[in-house]
């Protein structure tokens, strides 16, 4: 099975529309969406329109913003600008999109015997993996060879060598416009797909991923997109213009 993983859209159209129209031409059979499909950006409806749209051929879990913006959870540990964001969010989604955001379900969630999500961490979709620690516990709670999860914004690669006696994690960013990643025996992985919408690892193309769960490779992608378009957007819906200025330096 082909995967198009996508993770951490954050309401941003423009940048959501240019990756599918980069993997127009290239094979994929389902979509696994890794959360935090609203919050920051100014198009939730058309996100989540979307969203809905692809209906039983994908897999879409929640991200902590989801809850938020949907009202099943307060967000009274989010920033300023977080809240702000989710607040006109939840003011301006349509009925049957909250009611979508709602149902999402909480990872993680396992998709073949080899293949699991989650929006953070397996045993908390609030939890980041930045560390090898992080990563470490992240591979106790799940029995997959190949978990894809999101939340950090940063694409990455967390390998756990299982041929070595102590626990050995190598870390690796996805840096760059392509990147090819094979998985190998005695090994498994923990990869973040980056962001589509809120890239945080100071390159502002939309990140994404391709994974053959037959071949055992995954592919990275970025894209260039508009996002002065984006950031006018924001500014002029009366979100913070510094949600939108972030984008121009995706950080
Ligand atoms: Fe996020």
């Amino acid at each position: 099975m082909r995967y198009l993983i996508l993770s951490d859209i954050h309401a941003n159209w423009e940048a959501l529309s240019a990756v599918l129209n980069h993997v127009r031409r290239k094979k994929f059979e389902k979509i696994l969406f890794l959360g935090d499909a609203v919050g920051y950006g100014a198009s939730p409806n058309a996100v989540m329109d979307w969203l809905r749209s692809i209906g039983s051929s994908g897999t879409s879990i929640r991200g902590n913003h989801d809850r938020v913006c949907s009202g099943i959870d307060s967000g009274e540990y989010f920033n300023r600008y977080a809240l702000q964001a989710a607040r006109w969010t939840a003011d301006h989604l349509e009925d049957r999109n909250r009611k979508a955001l709602q149902e999402l379900p909480e990872g993680p969630v396992a998709i073949e015997d080899q293949v699991a999500i989650c929006h953070g961490a397996p045993h908390d979709e609030d939890a980041y993996v930045f560390s090898g620690n992080d990563a470490l516990l992240a591979f106790q709670d799940m029995p997959q060879q190949v978990i894809f999860f999101g939340h950090t914004h940063v694409p990455s690669v967390f390998i756990l060598d299982q041929r070595e006696s102590i626990p050995d994690i190598e870390v690796r960013l996805l840096a760059g416009e392509r990147q090819r990643l094979s998985m190998e025996e005695g090994r498994r992985y923990l990869i973040n797909p980056g962001s589509v919408g809120q890239p945080r690892d100071r390159d502002p193309r939309a990140a994404y991923g391709i994974y053959d769960s037959q071949t055992r490779r995954f592919y990275h992608y970025r894209v260039a997109y508009s996002t002065s378009e984006a950031r006018r957007r924001i500014v002029r819906a009366g979100l913070p213009p510094m949600l939108g200025d972030r984008l121009l330096h995706g950080v």
